[in-house]
């Protein structure tokens, strides 16, 4: 396919099976009066960073071309406030929404738009609202608990704290989705657990399919060759890991006080009667499968980055253990009543956000003309981008950007220039989900393990295909290796 194709964000929902990469072509930015940035070529994400550089400085906005496609470019606070809290429709590059749509279905919250996704949301929000996580404490310190005994018996050795944390984020959504032990951590010393296997395997196909210029790649994920037999098994095993826990929750009534009940319970008050198997998966699908994924590209980054950041800097590695020993005593790991008082291990969190970002950019497809701050308008049906994670190290707002300091949340700060989960009403359902998760394990472990990098560990991010993850330079993986200690 000719990759330098002039296309814009007008796509038309039908012209779009088949074609990741092409969209109708519609009146240039230009002639709106948006100013030119530049191209930025291959390196998506690169170019993005260097495009904020050279924004204009008084308007924060412009457009640039890639591969020919013209995208506004947004990124004053007020500004990306005003769009994230106006549209919610997304725009997602390549052909991520095939690969997503072949691997959940058609029916998660991340690709849906209009009605079914308002009546997704719905669904979803009964387990993950701000008062409902809270009260899975104790399963998130029962899941942390385990990693730790686990992660204690390597003592001595250098370990992967991605993949340990990802077998702890696992074994907490197991537990805090199914009341169920899903084995993540017991399978840490035998190849890891299946899911998590799975959705490496997926996210290696979603790199490789979902920005490839041939179709037969990036977007046909339906005809029986080699390619597909391979992604449907890999679809086939993450499916085949969570289903079996679901149908026998729904045909046994079995009961628990966790997140599969609550969209259960929202499910059926829709429904108007009792569910069974075939109406629940009618209406929520994948979205259980989708919980589990969220937070294995997101929240298990920030996890793992923690543990760097702390090794090269003992005084806030201090400051959360005093912070853990004031509020937990002579506990192991935290109830729901502690949290409110974890501030600092929370500010921790934030700040790894604000330095990597799991998702360093978003898009919008904006379907009115838009008025920017500036006074100039974008019009209706371009692709608006607002690269969050740029903002985030933009000195205007964050004084010493490239320092990890926890202390940048110690106050309120201004509503655009810290954007990690979004904002408006398509933002993050999980936010609540992955700051306890992330205070829960921080707060357990600290007192237990002392966690150093080997010498050659050289700490940074990469592009995983949905968003930035943790690397290690010297490795080229996706991994933070640290020297386990037990204490
Ligand atoms: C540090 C952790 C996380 C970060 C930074 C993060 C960030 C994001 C971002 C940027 C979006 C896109 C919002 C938009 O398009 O405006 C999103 C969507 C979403 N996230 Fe998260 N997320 C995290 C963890 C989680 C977790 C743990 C869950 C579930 C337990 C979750 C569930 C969701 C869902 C369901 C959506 C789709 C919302 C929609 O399209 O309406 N996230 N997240």
């Amino acid at each position: 396919m000719e990759r330098a194709r002039r296309v814009c964000a007008h796509v038309v929902p039908d012209q779009q099976v088949g074609k990741a990469l092409e969209a109708k072509p519609c009146a240039s930015l230009k002639d709106a009066g948006i100013s030119f940035i530049m191209d930025i070529g291959e390196d998506m994400i690169g170019g993005i960073g260097e495009a904020y550089k050279k924004m204009p400085n008084d308007t924060l906005a412009g457009f640039y071309t890639n591969f020919g496609r013209e995208a506004a470019f947004v990124a004053k606070p007020e500004d990306v406030t005003a769009v994230l809290t106006t549209y919610t429709e997304h725009f997602l590059w390549g052909g991520i929404r095939y690969s997503s749509e072949a691997f959940f279905g058609d029916k998660v919250a991340f690709v849906l738009e209009g009605e079914e996704w308002t009546q997704c949301r719905r669904l979803l929000r009964a387990p993950l609202m701000a008062e409902s996580v809270p009260k899975m404490t104790d399963q998130m310190s029962k899941a942390a608990l385990k990693t730790l005994d686990k992660l204690r018996t390597k003592h001595g050795q250098v370990v992967n704290m991605k993949y340990i944390i990802d077998s702890y984020h696992f074994q907490s959504a197991g537990e805090t989705m199914f009341s169920t032990d899903i084995g993540a951590v017991d399978a840490i010393d035998k190849g890891g657990h299946a899911l998590i296997g799975a959705f490496n395997e997926f996210v290696g196909e979603l790199l490789m399919r979902s920005f490839n210029p041939d179709e037969a790649v990036s977007v046909d994920y339906k005809t029986d060759n080699e390619l597909n037999q391979k992604f449907w098994a890999i679809r086939d095993k993450a499916h085949a890991a969570i289903a079996p826990i679901m149908k026998r929750r729904i045909e046994k009534r079995e009961k628990g006080n966790d997140m599969f009940d609550r969209m259960l319970a929202a499910h059926e008050k829709e429904l108007g009667k009792k569910a069974d198997y075939e109406s629940f998966q009618a209406a929520l699908g994948a979205n259980a499968l989708e919980l589990f994924f969220a937070g294995y590209n997101t929240v298990c980054n920030s996890m793992a980055a923690i543990w760097w950041y702390m090794s090269k800097d003992p005084k806030i590695h201090q400051r959360v253990v005093d912070e853990v020993n004031q509020v937990l005593g002579s506990r192991q790991a935290p109830t729901e009543a502690d949290l409110p008082k974890l501030k600092y291990c929370a500010q921790c969190f934030m700040e790894c956000l604000r330095l990597c970002p799991p998702a360093p950019m978003i898009a919008r497809l904006i379907n009115t003309d838009f008025t920017l701050s500036s006074g100039k308008t974008i019009p209706a049906g371009t692709e608006v981008m607002m690269p969050l994670g740029f903002i985030h190290l933009d000195e205007r707002y964050w004084p010493n950007p490239l320092v990890f300091n926890p202390d940048n949340f110690s106050k309120a700060w201004k509503r655009g220039t810290f954007v990690p989960f979004s904002d408006g009403a398509r933002s993050c359902m999980g936010q609540h989900f992955a700051q306890i998760e992330f205070c829960v394990m921080l707060a357990t472990f600290i007192r237990k393990v002392k966690l150093t990098p080997p010498a050659d560990m050289k700490f940074g991010i990469n592009f995983g295909g949905f968003g930035w993850r943790v690397w290690d330079e010297t490795t080229q993986d996706c991994a933070v290796r640290m020297k386990v200690q037990r204490i």
